[in-house]
């Protein structure tokens, strides 16, 4: 559940940070792009050494944005030596739906890159325009390790931006460098890996005389060794040293990757919203002292832009008023907050929260004043009181006001309410999941709608059955606890057969749409 609600962030995040990218229509004469469906893709991908295929749906909306970078890419790559072929698949197809289970697809687009026939399979974690492609997938196609042999090869290799892995080596044998080869095939679409023989020709240069890793970083302490050539031990190592002390999130691009670190981290997660034009110096250096701190204890820090973090804004709730503010999200989804905070109280308030002496912040609409139409608006404030505690018989839609399938259900509630106005034990209500924390001990929302039943007695059942009057209405009589009767005794799955699963699964795509921060 955490992992496709932050999805959804992240989604609003690249939307966000990626406004600026062009949009160039091209007209496409002979189509470079090869296009797979079920009926060939296992014969193309086995007669390829490396081959690129791009997961997408027709309605899209990055899909389509992608499509004329990526047709570009694949004309500039097909006379690259040897030729990189980019392919597509369009996995909203019913007849590839197979394909894209088997290589794991949960969002549009993903980008896979398949070697050795398809053998060895990759998420592509490149840029998303035309040139970035073309190098990327040219650094892919190469060695997963370059060699470092003069300053020129040094000046053209590294860059200010980017993570950079190298080993240091006396000699390109033995176990240490069979180890770091090991790990540079394994993570060569995260980073930028390189040997040398010479340390002297690194950006951080320094002379080491035994095997080294060598990880150069903008950020912290810029460069961090490691002689410990076990290979899990070197994941360990470079998986803590890639996470900034503090994650930055304003308009740079080059920022993605760590915010993408920060968000899949299990982590507690600590964000710092202030107006960076103007609060920044007076926040940061305090802000990465406590960080500093809590590093490797269970919270990890973002530091976010104001001006960039409206959605961030949106998903929790949260008023422009109320920045600068700190919030804690812990793993369990519950939040924590200190609205309006000055630099100075940002250690004591982590001193607080990590000693549990902070209330959790659970956020709620106003309790409406009128609640007179046939479905009963329900906040997260009413909800003991009109749901658990009404001893009514209650039919619950957790919405979103952005969701087309909640749309097309409101006419259709409405007449179901209409049906129960003078039944005193039934409630039909609905609940705004995107303005109202859902309780998620008693209700599981991951996708919109979500509807629930809730007995007068207690029983909570999910309702999913189709979206009609009739079949809605009889849910609820069969279901509903009538005083003279006994409850019903029909087994749970013969109720819950699921008939509209596609429709529901359809809105769950929607909202992952997007898919992932990418490098
Ligand atoms: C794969 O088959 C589809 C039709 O089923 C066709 O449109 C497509 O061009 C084929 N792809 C290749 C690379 O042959
Ligand atoms: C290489 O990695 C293997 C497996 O992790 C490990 O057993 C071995 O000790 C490593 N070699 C060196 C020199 O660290
Ligand atoms: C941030 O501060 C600048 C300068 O004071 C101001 O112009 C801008 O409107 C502020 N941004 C937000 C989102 O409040």
């Amino acid at each position: 559940m955490e992992a496709r609600v932050w999805s959804v962030v992240l989604m609003i995040a690249v939307a966000l940070l990626s406004v600026s990218a062009a949009e160039e229509e091209v007209v496409v004469v002979e189509e470079k792009v090869l296009t797979l469906d079920h009926s060939n893709f296992s014969d193309i991908v086995a007669k390829h050494s490396f081959i690129v295929v791009e997961f997408y749906a027709p309605w899209c909306g990055h899909c389509k944005n992608l499509a004329p970078e990526y047709e570009k890419a694949a004309s500039v790559l097909s006379s690259h030596d040897p030729p990189i072929v980019l392919a597509k698949v369009d996995a909203n197809e019913e007849a590839n739906r197979e394909i894209a289970t088997e290589y794991q697809v949960q969002g549009f687009p993903t980008i896979k890159i398949l070697r050795n026939g398809g053998k060895n399979i990759q998420d592509y974690k490149g840029p998303r325009e035309a040139d970035g492609i073309v190098d990327y997938l040219k650094k892919q196609v190469g060695p997963a390790s370059s060699e470092i042999k003069s300053a020129e090869d040094a000046a053209s290799f590294f860059d200010e931006k980017s993570i950079f892995i190298v080993g240091v080596f006396p000699k390109f044998s033995g176990e240490e460098f069979e180890n770091f080869t090991a790990l540079a095939e394994k993570l060569r679409a995260d980073y930028f890996l390189a040997h040398t023989l010479d340390a002297r020709l690194l950006p951080r240069g320094e002379s080491v005389n035994k095997p080294t890793i060598r990880l150069l970083k903008p950020f912290d302490e810029l460069f961090v060794d490691s002689q410990d050539f076990d290979v899990d031990a070197l994941e360990k190592f470079i998986e803590k040293a890639t996470i900034p002390i503090v994650t930055v999130w304003n308009s740079d691009p080059s920022n993605h990757p760590y915010i993408n670190k920060f968000f899949d981290a299990p982590d507690a997660k600590a964000f710092l919203l202030v107006n960076f034009s103007k609060e920044h110096d007076a926040f940061q250096p305090k802000y990465k002292d406590v960080a500093a701190l809590y590093k490797g204890k269970g919270i990890s820090f973002l530091l976010g832009d104001v001006d960039v973090t409206q959605n961030a804004f949106q998903y929790f709730g949260l008023k422009a008023e109320q920045a600068p503010l700190l919030l804690i999200q812990k793993g369990d989804g519950q939040k924590y907050l200190k609205a309006n905070i000055e630099p100075d109280q940002i250690a004591p308030w982590i001193k607080d929260y990590a000693e549990g002496l902070v209330k959790p912040f659970i956020r709620s609409e106003p309790i409406p004043e009128v609640n007179n139409e046939p479905v009963k608006v329900v906040v997260r404030d009413s909800i003991e009181d009109m749901v658990f505690n009404s001893g009514k018989n209650v039919f619950l839609e957790f919405y979103a006001p952005w969701c087309g399938h909640c749309q097309k259900l409101a006419p259709i509630l409405d007449e179901v309410a209409i049906s129960f106005e003078n039944d005193h034990d039934v409630l039909i209500a609905k609940f705004d999941a995107t303005a109202n924390d859902v309780p998620s001990d008693s209700f599981d929302v991951q996708g919109f709608p979500t509807i629930y039943f809730r007995s007068a007695s207690g029983k909570v059942l999910p309702y999913e059955g189709e979206r009609t009057k009739e079949d809605i209405i009889d849910f609820i009589q069969n279901n509903r606890d009538k005083p003279a009767q006994s409850t019903s005794a029909k087994s749970e799955s013969e109720k819950f057969e699921s008939v509209n699963a596609d429709a529901v699964k359809d809105e769950l795509v929607v909202l992952q749409c997007g898919g992932s921060v990418y490098l």
